[in-house]
């Protein structure tokens, strides 16, 4: 696969829980490098366009209201494979299904609330990296 860049967005629930660093590390010591980061709080306009694919799906209300409900944490991560390796390190969407040691099994309540977002291929990347950073703004020491 070799190096990926992957877009990464630490949800409002994890933030107000305060383990932004927690989850950091656990990108780190994963072999993801944070290249870009910026916190958010997103108006619905954003949180729509951002969740565009999703807008027929029946819970496509109530995951924009949850984005937009507190500030997110957003980045772009970079290492091998990133983009499955990020979700590997997430884990399923519904925490109650998640594997112990993800990311969400440790710090979401529900599936609504899910601490995490992570990319799932190589254009999402790309789309959704253009969508939060110019890429100016994205730094990479390789
Ligand atoms: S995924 O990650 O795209 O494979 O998952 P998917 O099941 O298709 O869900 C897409 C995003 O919608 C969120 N989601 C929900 N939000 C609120 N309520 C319910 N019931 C629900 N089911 C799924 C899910 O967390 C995904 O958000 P992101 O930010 O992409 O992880």
């Amino acid at each position: 696969m070799g190096i990926e860049r992957t877009l990464s967005i630490i949800k409002p629930d994890a933030v107000a829980k305060n383990v932004i660093g927690k989850i950091y590390s656990r990108f780190e010591t994963n072999g993801l490098t944070v290249i870009a980061a910026k916190m958010a709080w997103l108006s619905p306009q954003e949180a729509g366009a951002f969740y565009a694919v999703h807008k027929e799906r029946p819970f496509f209300k109530d995951l924009v209201a949850f984005m937009i409900s507190g500030p997110v944490m957003v980045q772009v991560l970079e290492g091998e494979s990133a983009i499955a390796k990020n979700r590997e390190l997430m884990g399923a969407t519904d925490p109650k299904k998640a594997e112990a040691g993800t990311i969400r099994a440790d710090f979401a309540e529900s599936i609504d609330a899910n601490a995490v977002h992570g990319s799932d291929g190589e254009e999402t990347a790309k789309n959704e990296i253009a969508f939060f950073f110019p890429a100016m703004s994205v730094y990479s020491g390789r």
